[in-house]
């Protein structure tokens, strides 16, 4: 293990999503989802971290890890609690908890969809209906006009590959369908609602004169898919296959407005530049086998505690494919492992951050590293028993607890370095 630095100018910070932390919510499409008993340990989403209440406790936890950034989530079902009414107070909240990030020095990155949706909006066909996008739109007019001039940056929409496959293919989360058809309009309709709330947010801050640069990106779900067998031909053409369709068409149909199939065809709302960063979410990789065409976790690798594969190189090659494709900034939108026992995290965070400095070397734009997650949190179908948690949360209690790797990772934050004394201090048994 070498000791490198990052560029002065790089950025690291955390990441959270507004369902997973929030708690006390029950007008959303995972609540709903929890309370059908789809969770595993039968948790739900009503708990989480009840980050409502304690943002104040929470912002000082990343102060103390010397935060530059944050990446927050917004829920939309309590700003749009019911079709067309909109909730000042829910917004009012949302501003006090962003003017204490600006004062604390911590820029926001704000989500404004991970994975959850108001429960009228589900029950009106969600992400399958066109309608969609006229209802999303009007959502994230509301949202910037109010706080447009505190927050510059934004994600339109979280992952939108998990969240059409897993709900629509696999049938694992909410709504539970399977079913392509109904998977591709999911897609083209994500698609469709990222390209106007890009041009949207960029209008309305300019119209208002809002201050900083307007900043709007998708987080892209990013996985390296890889032949089970590297020398055979077909598990090559398999991976290639799955690599299109989970991530390569929908991404590029984002990005410039010209659906690619099976997402669509032609430019619905014209072409163009969607995106002033490339947001990625990287955490493992696939090997794929021809042969009923599945994807298998490449034998004999360190795996996290949910089996992924712990691959630090897939973050290379990624942001290689990715600058290729489209030049621009790169933002690690998200990154972390699941590790309840803290064994490997320092080590993941380690490796990681090794790979982003040869790329910064190399001169590839990374500009921003936002670690998944500050504290452990209501990680979806899983529960809570999934840690990625710098923090570990106790959840009877809400007692947060500073990891070990949380410390080295706070030092990283504070330092842009990974020195030889924080090597032997963090990263040897
Ligand atoms: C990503 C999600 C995030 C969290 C991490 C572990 O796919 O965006 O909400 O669940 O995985």
């Amino acid at each position: 293990m070498k000791a490198f630095k990052l560029p002065d100018h790089f950025l690291l910070g955390s990441a959270t999503a507004a369902t997973q932390i929030e708690g006390g919510d029950k007008n959303n499409s995972w609540y709903n989802w929890c309370e059908k008993g789809h969770i595993k340990d039968r948790s739900t989403c009503l708990r989480a971290n009840d980050h409502w209440n304690r943002y104040k406790e929470d912002i000082a936890l990343m102060e103390k890890l010397n935060h530059r950034v944050y990446r927050m989530g917004l829920e939309w079902s309590r700003i749009e609690p019911q079709e067309g009414r909109f909730d000042d107070e829910a917004i009012a909240h949302y501003r006090d908890e962003i003017t204490l990030l600006l004062e604390k020095g911590i820029k926001p990155l704000v989500t404004l969809h991970h994975f959850t949706n108001p429960l009228w909006l589900e029950r009106m066909g969600g992400f399958e209906d066109k309608s969609v996008v006229w209802y999303f739109e009007r959502y994230v007019k509301y949202v910037v006009e109010r706080l447009g001039d505190l927050v510059s940056e934004y994600i339109t929409i979280n992952e939108p590959n998990v969240y059409a496959t897993l709900g629509y293919y696999f049938g694992v989360w909410p709504p539970g369908v399977k079913s392509i058809k109904r998977l591709l309009k999911v897609y083209r309709n994500m698609a469709l609602c990222h390209i106007t709330a890009y041009k949207l947010i960029h209008k309305i801050r300019k119209d208002n004169d809002f201050p900083g640069k307007t900043m709007v990106g998708v987080a892209n779900h990013v996985r390296i898919f890889d032949p089970y067998n590297k020398y055979n031909p077909l598990d090559i053409l398999a991976a290639k296959i799955m690599d299109y369709l989970f991530q390569g068409s929908l991404t590029k149909s984002m990005a410039t407005g010209f659906l690619r199939p099976p997402v669509g065809l032609g430019a619905p709302k014209g072409g163009g530049r969607y995106f002033d960063f490339i947001g990625i979410n990287y955490y493992t990789r696939d090997a794929i086998r021809f042969k009923g065409f599945r994807n298998e976790v490449m034998p004999g690798t360190p795996r996290n505690d949910l089996n992924w594969e712990i691959y630090p190189r897939g973050l290379y090659r990624i942001c290689k494919k990715y600058y290729r494709l489209f030049t621009a900034p790169i933002w690690i939108t998200e990154n972390g492992t699941c590790d309840g026992e803290d064994r490997f995290r320092s080590r993941f965070i380690y490796d990681h951050l090794y790979e982003i400095s040869k790329l910064c070397k190399e001169g590839i734009p990374v500009e921003r590293y936002y670690h998944w997650t500050l504290m452990d949190n209501f990680e979806w179908v899983e529960g809570e028993s999934a840690r990625f948690g710098l923090y570990h949360v106790d959840y009877d209690t809400q007692v947060r607890t500073l990891r070990k790797s949380g410390r080295f990772y706070g030092e990283i934050c504070k330092r842009l370095e990974v020195t030889d004394d924080m090597i032997d201090m963090y990263l040897k048994d």
